[in-house]
């Protein structure tokens, strides 16, 4: 890296997001920037000339897009927005990266495949099943059309602490602790990825120039219904109160990828082993945790 670059900063797009907060406390010298602005530069990627100003001015040599409409079911009933956040951001940020010479790192999605014989490889073919698949699928050509140097970064249901908002693992740890009961579905396979793990990789992938695609997951290949079991074990919760049931059963608004989840090999061949087993990260969260049922009270 030239010592120009070295002295532009990485700016972290939707730095108020779980990755996105991670990744600005990570990262050294990085700018955030979140749709509502304080502390962060005030950036609302679907608006192109807040996107050109703040880029245009800070010249960043790295973006690192966080920002998304993460709400699959929400996606699904307003395509608009989805639409709006998803490609009309993306095409303003890649825009706006191509006039300060930036290179782009833009985060998707294990849900651009349709689950039908997963964990997918880089190179397998997408077909997704929901608006949010899709949409994100859309932004993944804006960037590859791009003349600015792009690389995306597919990953896979979060976990980790919990910060401002709470995963699908710190939701079922907080409502077994309280001795509440749940359905969880047996019918959907990924990779659950540990937010500091996907950080450390992504941080790692700054320092050096790969392009295109690249799948970032944690090693273990469950259904939500074994994550849960799992933590179950690990943090001495009742397992009776798991209620498995399928997908069907819940009636939601978009289709989910059944065996969907990600191949690693290429990004382990780039950054090693950051990416730990989900019981040994379970046990790094139980830590930081404490006593289970205080932290589950003190959280609502
Ligand atoms: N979470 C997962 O399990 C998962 C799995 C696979 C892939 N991913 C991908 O990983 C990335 C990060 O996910 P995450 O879970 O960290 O997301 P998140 O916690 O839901 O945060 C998303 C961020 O995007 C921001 N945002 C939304 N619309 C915006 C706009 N118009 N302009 C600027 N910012 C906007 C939100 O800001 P506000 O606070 O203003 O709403 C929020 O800070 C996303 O690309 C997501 O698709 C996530």
């Amino acid at each position: 890296m030239s010592s120009e670059a070295e002295q532009r900063p990485t700016l972290i797009v939707g730095a108020s997001g779980s990755l996105g907060t991670r990744l600005t406390t990570l990262l050294p010298g990085a700018v955030g920037s979140s749709r509502s602005g304080s502390p962060h530069e005030k950036m609302d990627i679907t608006d192109p000339e807040q996107v050109s100003g703040v880029i245009g001015r800070l010249e960043p040599a790295c973006v690192i897009n966080t920002a998304a409409m993460t709400s699959v079911d929400g996606c699904e009933r307003d395509p608009d927005a989805a639409t709006r956040i998803h490609v009309d951001g993306t095409a303003n940020l890649v825009s706006a990266c191509e006039s300060a010479g930036s290179r782009l790192i833009h985060l998707s999605t294990n849900y651009v495949f349709d689950g039908a014989e997963g964990p997918y490889a880089e190179e397998d073919s997408t077909h997704p099943l929901s608006v949010y698949g899709r949409t994100k699928l859309e932004s993944e050509g804006i960037v590859h059309q791009g003349s600015c140097a792009g690389l995306v970064l597919r990953t896979a249901v979060f976990y980790g602490p919990e910060g401002e908002r709470p995963n699908f693992v710190t939701w079922a740890i907080g409502e077994l602790a309280q001795n509440k009961e749940i359905r969880v579905v047996t019918d959907e396979w990924a990779n659950p990825t540990f937010v500091p793990d996907l950080a450390e990789a992504i941080h790692q992938l700054t320092a050096e120039g790969t392009e295109g695609v690249l799948h970032l997951a944690g090693p273990d290949y469950f259904t939500r219904y074994e994550m849960v079991m799992t933590c179950c074990d690990v943090l001495r919760l009742d397992r009776a109160l798991v209620h498995p049931i399928q997908s069907a059963d819940l009636g939601q608004d978009a289709a989910r990828p059944p065996r969907a989840g990600l191949k690693t090999d290429a990004i382990r061949a780039i950054v090693g082993e950051v990416f730990r087993p989900f019981a040994e990260n379970l046990q790094r969260l139980a830590t930081d945790i404490g006593d289970v049922r205080t932290w589950a009270t003190n959280r609502r």
